[in-house]
């Protein structure tokens, strides 16, 4: 990691869905090394498709990303592949926990696609489970854990890789109120602790947040609340 730049530097973004629907209108953002912010929006304002240009996930029709110092437009695929393997972790609305493979095996999925051998990623698996708290879940499936667990293991998995920054897509919109707090205080546990960039969406305006700061995304552009 390069010392004195930004996790993720975005700069006048824009995304053109065909034939003409302008979601992003010029979104700048500069997100420094360690900080937790929030993008909230209403449903349909372009939160996913700002966070999937951010995690390499889509392509901007304009403007030029950065992560943590390097031009992505200057990446070609593997190496974005790389960036994204290597540096970045994922955090869905729905879990997306493979229904077939147990907690264990769910967090060492990530591990095993950076060709992490075996016992190592059991291991550093077992840790995480272990170091949360959560290690009672190790050989059940996902089907078998409520909600909030299966959201809980999510962020392991995010973690695996032990990447630099994690995005986050409304990963409290199908959690009760109780299990968004005990969600929230982890992704604030992981900030502190393990200096991850966090960037979280969420629908709501009022949700109260650990974040250093807020943003609004509204009309095509982003706006610093906090
Ligand atoms: N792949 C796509 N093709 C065409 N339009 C899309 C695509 N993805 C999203 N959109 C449109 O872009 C807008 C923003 O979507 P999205 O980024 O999912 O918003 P949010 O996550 O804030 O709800 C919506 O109007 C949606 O229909
Ligand atoms: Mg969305």
């Amino acid at each position: 990691m390069k010392e004195g730049v930004n996790a993720v530097k975005l700069l006048d973004i824009w995304k053109i869905y065909p034939p003409n629907e302008a979601v992003l209108r010029g979104v700048n953002l500069e997100v420094s090394i360690g900080s937790f912010i929030s993008i909230r929006g209403k449903s349909g304002v372009g939160k996913s498709t700002l966070l999937r240009i951010i995690g390499l996930l889509d392509e901007p029709t304009k403007g030029r990303v950065f992560l943590l110092g390097n031009d992505v437009s200057e990446m070609n695929d593997d190496e974005a592949s790389k960036m994204r393997l290597n540096h970045i972790g994922f955090v869905f609305q729905f879990f997306n926990l493979i229904p077939s493979l147990t907690i264990l095996e769910n967090i060492e999925l990530p591990m095993a696609l950076a060709g992490v051998k075996g016992e190592i990623r059991k291991r550093r698996a077992m840790e995480l489970l272990e170091r949360f708290e959560l290690s009672k879940l190790a050989d059940k499936l996902p089907s078998q854990l409520s909600g909030g667990e299966q959201q809980r293991v999510a962020v392991l998995r995010a973690l695996a890789n032990k990447p630099d920054i994690i995005l986050a897509d409304e990963p409290t919109a199908n959690l009760d109120e109780e299990n968004s707090e005990i969600l929230l205080d982890l992704f604030k546990e992981i900030n502190r602790e393990e200096l991850v960039t966090i960037i979280l969406t969420t629908v709501s305006v009022e949700e109260k947040l650990p974040t250093n700061h807020d943003y609004l995304l509204k009309n095509g552009k982003l706006y610093q609340m906090r």
